[in-house]
């Protein structure tokens, strides 16, 4: 689900609803944790995501890069914030895999982690991946 930009940033509050409302789409037969994200562009739109399991498990794909998928195809590529759901007892952070993916397009990404709870934490992608490799690495090579 894509939801079309807004005049001025969209509040948190919209973005945890569209996090928690498709982490129910989530397919997690395997492991029974569902995730649902919602990625902030700057423009204000907010794309969806969730957590995409498969019996060959390796091919699964998580909720965070399943919205950056979505955004890029959507033609955003720059974010705000990006609000992932889970209904695990505590906020739980992306995985280190959708870090990597997002630090390509928002280095300093703020990044909310909420429950179906009620639970929430915040970080800046920052912190949470330092020292990333990023695009200029591959400019500085011989
Ligand atoms: N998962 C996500 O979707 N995002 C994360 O940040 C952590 C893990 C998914 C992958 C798998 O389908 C399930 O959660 C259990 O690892």
């Amino acid at each position: 689900m894509t939801r079309p930009a807004q005049a001025g940033a969209p509040s948190l509050e919209l973005a945890r609803d569209a996090a928690l409302g498709v982490m129910e789409n989530a397919y997690a037969p395997y492991s029974q944790f569902r995730v649902g994200a919602a990625l902030v562009g700057v423009n204000g739109a907010i794309f969806t995501g969730c957590n995409v399991e498969n019996s060959a498990y390796p091919a699964g794909i998580c909720a965070e890069r399943s919205a950056l998928a979505s955004a890029v195809a959507g033609g955003v590529k720059q974010f705000s914030m990006l609000v992932i759901a889970t209904e695990a007892d505590d906020p739980t952070p992306p995985c280190g895999m959708c870090r990597q993916a997002l630090v390509e397009f928002a280095p300093r990404l703020t990044i909310v982690s909420c429950t179906k709870h009620g639970g929430e934490a915040q970080w800046d992608l920052s912190t949470l991946l330092p020292h990333p490799f990023t695009p200029a690495a591959l400019t500085h090579h011989q």
